[in-house]
């Protein structure tokens, strides 16, 4: 048996799509075990781009596919990504989680009505209704995928949460969104019918899989700092986005976890609210921006870039285990000099190592730097025959900068992304356990 957890480390975005993409050829189930239709995993195939939101990244090789417990669903979206992957040719062989919570129109009137209503603490979410759902999960209103199957059930629990959201959105948040409660019913039902032939209890699915000695991917939404309890709060999603939540996320015990691989991006992007303490909000920062394409996968928003934070990334080795680090974006980086890493922060004239968890004293952290020389800005065809002659092709100065982010993290950089396309990856060794 060999299980892979992949989480993001930074603040999402940090090309988890494409390297989980990259190792599900080598895996036999690709799971997810938290987040939902928030994520944006990008996927580049030939000519074609692929932007999953709930389907695990491996579907692109026709694996075995599993969304877990922890994952919160959005039917529409699922079952949308089924019909355009089966229109193809990738007709997705899916195990979805009887447990799975749903999301459904009122979570996202809720999102909104929320977030109007935080004013500056607000986060900045994607309004897909994943922390209202998060919240009903919780609080025990939660409305799971084996309720699709029940139209009993079902009824009752959507006629109590239908009274309940209107008097929520109306009186509390004075909006003017409407819950249909007749309509709710006849999509569920209607989604119930749809998604029946792929319920199945998950944890039983990755049970058998591992004791069969199969290969299983663990697929993480987000990453680190967006974390509900490690993270930023209250700037972050309302998942945990380390890898401990495949265990609860998933229905398997921690002794089943093999492996844990951080995706790391070579500098930072944030979509959302919040304080950054490495962004850049001047030419460098805009030129990372355009330069990387960074907007957000499923809202369209602009990220805010800036260095990598080797602050947030000791707290991600730390909070993983992290046993690999993928690189991602190299290539993006050059042109760029010189290239800076923050390895403190300082706080009221204090220098400090660990993120602090007050917001008022994370905001006022300033980055403290390191200075390195930077690489040149290579076209994609270069960057492509460097990754097909392997580590060693890379700029000097591309590897120093890897090695001393090795150094720092004390966690092997094994896989080194320098393009989109799937041929651009150096695999300088095995990242399999076992
Ligand atoms: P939510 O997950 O939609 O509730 O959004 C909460 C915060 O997490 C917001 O700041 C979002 O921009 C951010 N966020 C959620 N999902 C992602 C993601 O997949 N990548 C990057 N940021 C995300």
């Amino acid at each position: 048996m060999s299980s892979l957890i992949v989480v993001g480390c930074q603040w999402g975005d940090e090309g988890k799509g494409k390297i989980v993409d990259y190792l599900a050829s080598q895996a036999d189930y690709v799971t997810r075990f938290q987040g939902g239709s928030n994520a944006g995993h990008t996927i580049n195939v030939g000519n074609e781009t692929y932007k999953l939101r709930l389907l695990p990244s491996g579907v692109l090789h026709r694996k075995k596919l599993v969304i877990a417990n922890g994952v919160v669903v959005d039917p529409a979206v699922l079952l949308q990504e089924i019909s355009d992957l089966t229109g193809h040719g990738y007709a997705p062989d899916l195990a979805l989680s009887d447990r799975a919570h749903v999301t459904l129109s009122y979570h996202q009137m809720l999102d909104a009505a929320e977030e109007k209503f935080k004013g500056a603490l607000r986060s900045g979410t994607t309004l897909r209704g994943i922390g209202p759902t998060y919240t009903d999960k919780v609080a025990r209103y939660g409305i799971r995928v084996c309720d699709l199957l029940d139209a009993e059930t079902l009824k009752q629990k959507l006629t109590q949460n239908s009274i309940l959201k209107q008097k929520i959105l109306t009186s509390v948040y004075e909006s003017d969104s409407r819950v249909d409660e007749r309509q709710l019913l006849d999509t569920c039902l209607r989604f119930g019918k749809e998604l029946q032939p792929y319920v199945a209890d998950t944890s039983i699915v990755l049970s058998n899989a591992l004791d069969n000695g199969k290969r299983v991917l663990f697929e993480g939404a987000q990453g680190l700092m967006l974390d509900v309890d490690h993270g930023l709060y209250p700037f972050g999603t309302s998942s945990n986005t380390v890898a401990g939540a495949v265990c609860t996320g998933a229905g398997i015990g921690p002794g089943r976890i093999n492996g844990v691989l951080g995706v790391v991006k070579a500098y930072t992007s944030r979509v959302g609210a919040g304080p950054v303490p490495t962004e850049l909000t001047d030419e460098i920062g805009s030129r990372l921006q355009e330069k990387g394409k960074e907007f957000g996968t499923v809202t369209g928003r602009r990220r805010r870039c800036g260095w990598v934070d080797a602050v947030a990334l000791r707290l991600a080795v730390r909070v993983n285990s992290l046993s690999t680090m993928a690189l991602t974006k190299v290539d993006t980086l050059g042109g760029f000099s010189p290239i800076k890493i923050c390895v403190e922060y300082e706080l009221d004239g204090r220098r400090i190592t660990e993120q602090p968890a007050a917001l008022r004293e994370y905001s006022n952290c300033k980055p403290v730097y390191e200075e390195m020389e930077g690489w040149p800005d290579l076209p994609p065809s270069d960057w492509a025959s460097i990754a097909k002659k392997g580590y060693s092709s890379l700029p000097t100065q591309a590897r120093s900068y890897i090695e001393r982010l090795e150094e720092i993290t004390k966690v092997p950089a094994k896989i080194i992304s320098v393009g989109e396309a799937r041929n651009a990856t150096i695999h300088r060794s095995e990242v399999w356990p076992g």
